[in-house]
């Protein structure tokens, strides 16, 4: 190992071997970001960008950040959230890599905002988010850093309705790249990433078995269907909340039963909120909860589950194991909180499995490329990403798994572009 002289702000340098092996094991099933690293080697095309990123500090995102560093460009990483960091990848990304990393799991507040600026101090050309708190940072206290930037990327759902806020009320200041919007990413990772990962955190948190429970999901987006799905597929029953209509029908149609919160809360063994707003566990419901409801978060933000009213209707707390608090209520029930209301396929568990990511990632890397080379040609709002883009991760990703797929003859091709030919 390289004694670093860069900058960084990790846990501890000598966990830098683990890091590397584990980065390696995850790259494995990474095929699609694998050959985008050799493209960008060949091609170059970041040379000279300088590149902050706020992401979790993964496996996953250390390959990102080598393939960007294959091509071209100078990067830094500070974590998006502060339990998602696995420190030996930390630790790797700055003694294996070179590149400057400021994440320590369990950092507070104070520290994840003081790692924000100091990717920011790089001044960036590209910011690279997940869940917009770069962006929001750099246009709330960094506003002389614009001039230098070119474009962003946002990872999440969550960041993308931020950012499209930005934009409505006139306040975005450059042009932003929708990853989360790729048909390659929220369909895959949303749905079978955060299906996956969100039992595996859960289970490793609780050891519970899923067979029988009743399992409440509030929102039934991409992620609440894929957490439904994989839950029910452990024998667990599905109830799911949520406002909007149509999504309450397909849940309904998908076999699961839909309610209100407040219904769901006399039933539901564990609950898992998925929804990106704010309070969607609060006083009313714990006041219903059946003693030893498990409660957890998958969404981006800790704002999903009102734990400072949990916190006031208990009478002590305490740690019973590794990522569960147990809050004893003045009326004797107990409810277990895990992870801090943060999310736990992260904070529990290692998020989504590389296959999964290979297709989100590959769609960061090639957006930083068209915003690269795009220049100042982006006009300034949230872009979906191209779907010359999409299907060629989506290609790529068939070609690794060895799966072909048909092609319309000629006379479909016509026929399809045809209005002329009916009954
Ligand atoms: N978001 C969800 N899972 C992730 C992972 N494994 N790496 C980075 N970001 C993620």
């Amino acid at each position: 190992m390289v004694n670093p002289t860069i900058e960084h702000d990790v846990k501890d340098l000598a966990l830098a071997d683990e890091g590397v092996s584990r980065i390696e094991w995850a790259a494995r099933e990474m095929p699609v970001i694998k050959l985008i690293q050799e493209q960008f080697e060949r091609e170059k095309p970041l040379r000279g960008v300088r590149l902050a990123a706020c992401l979790h500090v993964t496996t996953e995102t250390a390959n990102l950040m080598i393939t960007l560093q294959a091509g071209g460009a100078e990067v830094f990483l500070a974590a998006s959230n502060p339990l998602s960091t696995q420190d030996s990848v930390a630790a790797a990304l700055v003694a294996r890599y070179n590149i400057p990393t400021f994440a320590v799991r369990g950092e507070d507040d104070a520290l994840y905002y003081r790692h924000l600026h100091a990717v920011l101090d790089a001044k960036p050309n590209i910011t690279m988010d997940d869940g917009a708190d770069l962006v929001a940072t750099l246009h709330k206290e960094r506003r002389d850093l614009l001039d230098g930037i070119i474009g962003g990327t946002e990872e999440t759902t969550t960041g993308v309705i931020r950012l499209r806020a930005m934009a409505k009320d006139g306040a975005l200041a450059y042009p932003i790249v929708a990853v989360n919007e790729a048909q390659t990413k929220h369909l895959f990772d949303n749905r079978y990433g955060t299906g996956q990962s969100t039992i595996d955190g859960i289970t490793r948190a609780t050891n519970v078995l899923w067979a029988g429970k009743n399992v409440v999901i509030a929102g039934y987006g991409w992620c609440g269907k894929g957490v439904a799905l994989r839950a029910r597929g452990h024998g667990a029953k599905i109830i799911v909340t949520e406002v909007d209509p149509i999504r309450a029908l397909e849940a309904t149609m998908d076999g699961h039963h839909v309610m209100t919160m407040d219904e769901a809360t006399r039933l539901g063994d564990i609950f898992i909120t998925l929804t990106g707003d704010r309070d969607i566990l609060d006083r009313q419901h714990f006041e219903t909860m059946k003693d030893g409801a498990i409660v957890a978060n998958s969404g981006h933000f800790n704002v999903e589950i009102n734990i400072a009213a949990l916190k006031e209707m208990s009478e002590s707390q305490r740690t019973v194991r590794d990522s569960v608090e147990e809050y004893h209520l003045m009326d004797g029930r107990k409810i277990f909180l895990l992870a801090e209301g943060r999310l736990i396929n992260l904070a529990a568990a290692e998020g989504h499995p590389a296959s999964v990511m290979d297709m989100s990632f590959a769609n960061q890397a090639l957006a930083a490329e068209l915003i690269t080379r795009s220049q100042d040609k982006l006009t300034i709002e949230v872009h979906t990403v191209p779907p010359e883009i999409d299907n060629e991760v989506a290609r790529l990703k068939l070609k690794s798994m060895g799966i072909e797929i048909d092609t319309l003859t000629e006379e479909q091709e016509r026929y399809l572009n045809s209005w002329e030919v009916g009954t």
